[in-house]
C-alpha cells in the first residue's frame, strides 16, 4: 500500500482516532449488568485517567485534557459508571507559562497521566504542575500544593513505600535548574522532605523508583529544548550526547544531606519502572526492573521504540553496573502487587500484544504476567479484537499472597466498539475473566488508574 492508497482518517494522528479518540459526553450510569460475577471483598472504586482533549485536538499523545473513568463496586454490584473530565485551569483558559516572563503557572496543566491516592486524598497527576484533587465521585476539587509546601511540579508516578507508608516522588522543570527535586510526604500527607536533584539539564523524568533503602532517579537524554518549544512542536527529543546515568539516593541519609550516587549506563530511554529493590541499609547491590527502549523520538515524537523489560544491577562498591534483559516482548504499562513496591517482587503484569510480532498501535493487546523466578511469560488475551488498559492489581484480602487477587481494567472491543470493566484471577491468566462489566460508552485508550479500596 502506498501513501496514495492510505484511507482518508490515516492523516488523522493516532492519538485522535480508533480506540484513542476523545469522547464528547460526559455520562452517568447505574447498576450495570455484570457477565460473570464480581468476587466477595472486591469493594472499592477504580478510576482511570487518559488524555481526552474537550476541543477533540491536540498536538500530541501526551497533551490532551484529561479525564477520568470511574467504576464503583460493592457486594458483586456495579454500582456505578462515571466519566468526568478534571476541571482543571486549562479548561478555563489558564495558561502554563506567561508568555512575557516566561514563569511557569504549576497551577495550570491537564491532569491527563494518573490518578492516585494519598492520606484520604485523590489526586489526578500530570508531570507539569500540580495535582488537582478530586473527590471520590470525580469531582474536582482543584490544585493542591500541600498548604504552600510544594514549590515544584508533582510526577505523575509517585510511589508509596509499604512500610513507612510515605509517599515519595519529584517533579523536573524545564528552565532552572537543578530541573529534578525530590520530595516526600509522610503518611498524613505533609509534605516532610524536598531535595534538589543535580541532574545534567532539562531532562524528561517520568518515573522513578523507591526500594527499601534508596531512592531511585533516572537521567536519561530525551531531553527539552527551548528552540523546538518555540516552533509550537513537542518540545522534548532524543539527544544521545547528553548520556544516561541513575542516580541512587540513601533514603535516611538524603534526610541528613547526602546525595545520590550516580551511574552510567547503555544509552536508553525509560517511561516506566516495574519495582526496585535493595540488599540492605550498608548492602552491596540495588535492583532495577523497567521498560528500556532503546532511543525514545529519534524519528519523530509519534514514534515510540519498543519496550523490553529490562535489569540493572548496580554495585555499590565499585560503581559498575550491569545489564541485563530479560523478556523481549514490546509491553506497556508495567505494574506490580503494590504491597511490593521497593522489596523484591516476584510477579508483574503489563499490557502487551497478544501477537508479539505485531507492532501496530491497533494491534489486539492482553495482558502478560512475568514470573521473574522461573522466567516465564504467560498470556490473557481479551480476543482477536479486543485492547486492554492497564491491569492494576488488587489483593483478594489483607493477607494475599503476592499474585492471589484480581486484574481490574477497562477493555475496548473494536469490534462491537464496547467498553468493559474487566476482572482477571491475577493468579492464572489462561482463566476467562472472572467478571465483564460492559459500559454505556467508549473509554478511549489512556494512561493509568489505580483501585481505591473502601477504608
Ligand atoms: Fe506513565
Amino acid at each position: 500500500m502506498t501513501a496514495l492508497d492510505e484511507p482518508r482518517e490515516a492523516k488523522v494522528p493516532f492519538h485522535l482516532r480508533g480506540s484513542y479518540a476523545p469522547v464528547t459526553e460526559e455520562v452517568e450510569a447505574f447498576d450495570l449488568p455484570v457477565i460473570g460475577s464480581l468476587p466477595d471483598g472486591l469493594n472499592g472504586t477504580y478510576l482511570r485517567n487518559g488524555p481526552n482533549p474537550m476541543s477533540g485536538r491536540s498536538p500530541h499523545w501526551f497533551a490532551g485534557d484529561g479525564m477520568l473513568h470511574g467504576l464503583r463496586v460493592r457486594d458483586g454490584k456495579a454500582e456505578w459508571y462515571r466519566n468526568r473530565w478534571v476541571r482543571t485551569r486549562t479548561l478555563e483558559g489558564a495558561r502554563r507559562r506567561d508568555p512575557n516572563t516566561g514563569e511557569a503557572d504549576l497551577t495550570v496543566g491537564v491532569a491527563n497521566t494518573h490518578v492516585v491516592r494519598h492520606a484520604g486524598r485523590i489526586f489526578a497527576l500530570e508531570e507539569g504542575s500540580l495535582p488537582n484533587e478530586v473527590s471520590p465521585e470525580l469531582d474536582t476539587l482543584g490544585p493542591c500544593d500541600f498548604d504552600g509546601a510544594l514549590r515544584t511540579p508533582f510526577t505523575a508516578h509517585p510511589h508509596v513505600c509499604p512500610e513507612t507508608g510515605e509517599m515519595h516522588f519529584f517533579g523536573y522543570e524545564l528552565i532552572h535548574a537543578p530541573f529534578v527535586t525530590y520530595h516526600v510526604l509522610d503518611r498524613e500527607g505533609r509534605l516532610v522532605h524536598t531535595q534538589p536533584i543535580r541532574v545534567g539539564g532539562p531532562t524528561m523524568v517520568h518515573d522513578f523508583a523507591i526500594s527499601r533503602h534508596y531512592a531511585i532517579f533516572l537521567d536519561l537524554p530525551v531531553v527539552f529544548d527551548l528552540e523546538r518549544a518555540m516552533t509550537g512542536s513537542m518540545a522534548f527529543g532524543w539527544q544521545p550526547e547528553y548520556g544516561a546515568r541513575i542516580g541512587l539516593l540513601h533514603r535516611d541519609r538524603a534526610r541528613e544531606g547526602a546525595e545520590p550516587q550516580w551511574f552510567d549506563v547503555s544509552l536508553c530511554y525509560v517511561f516506566h519502572i516495574m519495582n526496585a529493590w535493595d540488599d540492605g541499609p550498608d548492602g552491596r547491590y540495588v535492583w532495577l526492573d523497567g521498560g528500556r527502549h532503546e532511543t525514545m523520538w529519534a524519528k519523530g515524537n509519534d514514534k515510540f521504540e519498543p519496550s523490553l523489560m529490562h535489569r540493572w544491577r548496580f554495585d555499590l562498591q565499585t560503581g559498575e553496573v550491569k545489564e541485563e534483559v530479560l523478556d523481549d516482548i514490546d509491553h506497556a504499562f508495567p505494574r506490580i502487587d503494590d504491597r511490593r513496591c521497593g522489596l523484591t517482587n516476584r510477579y508483574g503484569w503489563a499490557v502487551a500484544p497478544v501477537d508479539p510480532a505485531d507492532r501496530r498501535h491497533d494491534a489486539a493487546t492482553g495482558v502478560v504476567k512475568y514470573d521473574l523466578q522461573t522466567g516465564a511469560r504467560t498470556t490473557h488475551s481479551f480476543g482477536d479484537t479486543s485492547l486492554s488498559g492497564e491491569p492494576v492489581f488488587v489483593p483478594a484480602h489483607a493477607e494475599a499472597g503476592e499474585d492471589e487477587g484480581y486484574l481490574v481494567t477497562y477493555a475496548h472491543d473494536v469490534a462491537t466498539d464496547v467498553s468493559s470493566f474487566v476482572v482477571l484471577d491475577a493468579s492464572d491468566m489462561s482463566a476467562a475473566p472472572l467478571a465483564v462489566v460492559p459500559l454505556p460508552q467508549r473509554v478511549p485508550r489512556g494512561f493509568h488508574g489505580s483501585w481505591f479500596a473502601d477504608e
